[in-house]
């Protein structure tokens, strides 16, 4: 089967969160079950940049209004396309918004644009370039199979399979109603099973709405999202699909997250070697100025928004220090956050260190050297963070919600003795649950024999993309196998 998967990022070409790691790692998952998965980007400067040379295989003279031109390349050894069109995405700043953090003023046109491309990409009006199936991901790439719903291209014969991935349910691209004439389709598409949501546009919705099989990124948050609290008012919209909604759970890279081979950190180690883990507290330590301590290292890596639960533990970092805890975080976003971790850091010399920014190699070091990683997330689709934490000895205390509840084992008394706890769960992101979480943390960690188990125990867990990978085969080749009728 050969798929076009649209996203707005993928790893290594730009990033600002898990989703760039999935679209980045769906190609290799799925090479091993014969499905060629072609990546659709938007030709952000990092991305054209990687294809400066190549010649347009494709020109759109009215793009939604735009001249665009279409890139072949390679993304990590997989066939990747590009929408080069500069006039929607050759800016500075982040995919998203300016450099000020305000979302670009156009976004409904740039991703628009991007979901007509896709849908003409994937319809066949590409020469050479024939798909069997669209796989579409978050809101930026919502549009795509509402166009092969309500407009597809005339080359097109047939109805085209598609999948939408929910990676956060909590963006939605929603727009005003004046821009529905601006998006080229027809009026019928103006329908609440199209794309009208509460008196406007919705990406998402739409997305939703048009394709034949919805999946999010772990079971127990395809559950939540047929509930108010974590649908975002589109929870009717997913118990109304049925049986069409599934929950995949998402695999890490295994190479790039890799302790025996992992060339960002000090010491490299393994479950058979553990104690060589060790040297990379150390290292981190040294980096953050910690002082040596007699509690545990705890570390965050994070976007700090509210999801995150990240105010939460604001709350609850006296105590923490209190009880012989450090705690060394690495994250950006919410500047009003990123403040308060500062005077916090201001407050504990020695104890609380925060770095702001985005680093890739740092979070590395982290989750090396960390005791434990803390992740006290309101809602969270599936979360990367605790699977590297898990795959590097790093434990990871986290709230029970979606892939965080899916992929921890909680270190009650039936687990450890058993020896398959993995972490610690929390019900509820409130400080009095944090703080208790942390308490158990701290009373595991001064039973080394415990926490050793905890930290092997989790290392042994495979978190490839073996099991996954073969789910999302099974996926397409149910959307394309030909319908009984
Ligand atoms: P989300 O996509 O909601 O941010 P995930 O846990 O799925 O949450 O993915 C976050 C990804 O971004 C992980 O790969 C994590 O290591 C990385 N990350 C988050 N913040 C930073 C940062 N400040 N520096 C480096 N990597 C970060
Ligand atoms: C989103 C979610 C996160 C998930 C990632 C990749 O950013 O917030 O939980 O891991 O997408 O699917």
């Amino acid at each position: 089967l050969s798929i076009l998967s649209v996203a707005s990022e993928a790893v290594p070409l730009i990033k600002t969160g898990g989703l760039a790691d999935v679209a980045g790692a769906l190609p290799a998952a799925l090479a091993p079950y014969d499905i060629k998965l072609t990546t659709l980007l938007p030709g952000y400067p990092s991305v054209r940049r990687a294809l400066d040379n190549n010649k347009p295989i494709h020109k759109w003279a009215n793009l939604l209004g735009e001249e665009a031109r279409l890139l072949a390349g390679e993304i990590a050894g997989h066939p990747l396309l590009v929408l080069d069109c500069p006039m929607l995405f050759d800016r500075d700043g982040s995919p998203y918004t300016d450099n000020a953090g305000h979302d670009w003023e156009d976004n409904w046109r740039r991703f628009a644009a991007f979901g007509r491309a896709a849908a003409d990409i994937a319809g066949g009006a590409v020469k050479g370039r024939g798909f069997d199936l669209i796989h579409a991901h978050d809101w930026q790439a919502g549009l795509a199979p509402a166009y092969l719903r309500f407009a597809p291209p005339r080359q097109l014969k047939r109805a085209m399979p598609s999948a939408m991935t929910i990676h956060n349910m909590a963006f939605q691209g929603y727009f005003p109603a004046t821009i529905f004439d601006a998006l080229g389709l027809p009026g019928n598409a103006w329908a609440l099973d199209g794309v009208e949501y509460h008196g406007g546009v919705g990406f998402l919705k739409a997305g939703l709405e048009s394709a034949g099989a919805i999946t999010t990124v772990s079971p127990t948050y395809a559950r939540e999202i047929r509930t108010g609290e974590f649908g975002m008012g589109l929870e009717g919209l997913i118990v109304s699909r049925g049986e069409r909604v599934s929950g995949i759970v998402n695999g890490i890279d295994t190479v790039q997250w890799n302790p025996e081979t992992d060339r960002a950190i000090a010491s490299p180690f393994s479950v058979r070697t553990l104690a060589r883990r060790t040297a990379n507290k150390r290292a981190l330590e040294q980096e953050f100025a910690l002082e040596p301590g007699d509690g545990p290292l705890f570390v965050v890596v994070s976007r700090l928004t509210w999801q995150k639960g990240l105010d939460v533990l604001l709350d609850v970092l006296d105590h923490l220090v209190s009880l012989g805890g450090r705690l060394a975080l690495l994250g950006s976003g919410d500047v009003a956050l990123e403040q308060a971790y500062l005077s916090a850091a201001a407050r504990h010399p020695g104890r609380i260190t925060i770095r702001t920014g985005y680093d890739e190699a740092l979070s590395h070091r982290l989750q090396a050297g960390g005791d434990a990683i803390l992740i006290p997330s309101r809602f969270e689709p599936c979360g990367l963070t605790q699977l590297y934490g898990l795959r590097y000895g790093c434990v990871p205390i986290v709230a029970r919600t979606g892939g965080l509840a899916d992929t921890v084992i909680d270190a009650n008394l039936a687990a450890l003795s058993i020896g398959v706890a993995t972490g610690i769960q929390f019900d509820g992101v409130t400080p009095a649950a944090l703080r208790a979480a942390i308490e158990r943390a701290i009373a595991l960690w001064q039973h080394p024999d415990d926490w050793r188990s905890i930290q092997r125990a989790g290392m042994k867990q495979d978190f490839s993309w073996r099991s996954s990978g073969a789910a999302y085969a099974a996926l397409y080749r149910s959307l394309c196998a030909p319908r009984a009728i």
